[in-house]
């Protein structure tokens, strides 16, 4: 068989922990080749290279530089960019991951120049018009492959009249995840270095749109975690984003306990030693679930619906749990190589 090239398209943080089994189970793969390309949309080293030491990625074969803007500006100078090194590279195929303002940009370019598309992480809605939302729908909406990572994904993207090239692979931060936690246990020294014992601290994380660009939503979230300090402490390793809108509003933290962005390894040190999470984040309110850590999300609408019905994951406006239960809902830990597997045979 001839060599087949895929280009993937990564830009922010959970992308990287994303492409981190895909891109493993590609190199080991023979006959196909990948040409990474960094948008640049996250750039500090604790936000961007750490993944990639960590996660042992491949350096990014091109690194675009771009961030910052509002969403259109940003988006398009990624299209700009990414068309450029599309025509140049003239790959195969073009993997897109998860809901940023960089799968979208990397799907477009993609799709206008006829490339096929595999989106990793396909098919999920939070029926809400946040910006990952609309990313998301579009990305989908142009991809040849979906690979969906809950069987709720598929029937979400039917439901949209999508059922050709809709794959359940399960999901890749699964996979990552269970390939974190043995090292984590092993090598992260953040519980010792931050002074917490575990099983008697909360961890928070807060930097959606919905609740930093706006003062009373802000002021709304950070009261939220400081009155759960009463029950027991809660670390926040807060986002530039957050910490930018926090000294711009003029709030005060109150007892929480902000710390500096921490990397993947320590971020699941501490999420596989606390009592309980508190976030925002789509990846986090899942890997709570993979953790078994009860977890409150700071929202009110999630696309992980899964974790709510299992009983380990609710909304902050409901105030209790609904019963928990073993879900099989996220694969076997082996969804990057299904991606690989699926595309190796279509290719
Ligand atoms: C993006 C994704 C969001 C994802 C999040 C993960 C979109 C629309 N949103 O949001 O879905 O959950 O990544 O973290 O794509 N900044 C820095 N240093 C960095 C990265 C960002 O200072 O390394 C600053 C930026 O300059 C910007 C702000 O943080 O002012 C927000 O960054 P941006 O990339 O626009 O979106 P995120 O909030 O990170």
């Amino acid at each position: 068989m001839n060599r087949r090239k895929i280009l993937s398209v990564v830009g922010a943080r959970p992308q990287f922990i994303k492409a981190a089994p895909v891109s493993k189970a590609l190199a080991a793969r023979g006959g196909l080749d990948e040409v990474l390309v960094h948008t640049g949309q996250h750039y500090d080293d604790n936000m961007s290279g750490a993944f990639f030491e960590e996660l042992e990625i491949p350096a990014p074969a091109y690194q675009l530089g771009i961030h910052g803007g509002g969403h259109g500006a940003m988006t398009g100078r990624m299209m700009i960019a990414l068309e450029e090194v599309m025509l140049r590279e003239q790959p195969h195929a073009v993997l897109v991951y998860g809901d940023t303002n960089s799968t979208l940009a990397g799907a477009l370019s993609a799709a206008k120049l006829r490339v096929p598309i595999g989106h990793v992480e396909a098919g999920l809605r939070s029926f809400s018009q946040m910006p990952e939302e609309i990313n998301r729908a579009l990305t989908d909406r142009v991809s040849r492959w979906l690979f969906c990572p809950t069987p709720g994904a598929v029937d979400n993207l039917a439901r949209e009249g999508m059922t050709q090239g809709v794959h359940f692979v399960g999901d890749v931060m699964y996979d990552a995840s269970l390939m974190m936690r043995a090292r984590a246990r092993a090598s992260s020294t953040i519980l010792a270095r931050l002074g917490l014992a575990a099983g008697c601290f909360q961890l928070a994380t807060l930097h959606r749109a919905e609740n930093t660009d706006d003062r009373r939503a802000l002021a709304r979230a950070v009261r939220y975690l400081d009155a759960a300090t009463r029950e027991a402490p809660v670390v926040l390793p807060l986002h530039p984003r957050t910490r930018a809108a926090v000294a711009g509003f003029g709030l005060a933290l109150g007892a929480i306990r902000a710390v500096d962005p921490v990397s993947y390894l320590d971020m699941t040190a501490l999420l596989d030693g606390c009592s309980r999470v508190l976030t925002d984040s789509g990846g986090l309110q899942k890997e709570a679930y993979f953790l078994r850590k009860p977890c409150v999300t700071l929202r009110d609408v999630t696309e992980w619906h899964e974790t709510v019905e299992a009983g380990w994951n609710r909304l902050w406006g409901n105030a209790d749990y609904r019963p928990r239960q073993e879900i099989a809902a996220y694969g076997d830990g082996h969804a990057a190589e299904k991606v690989i597997d699926l595309l190796a045979a279509e290719l």
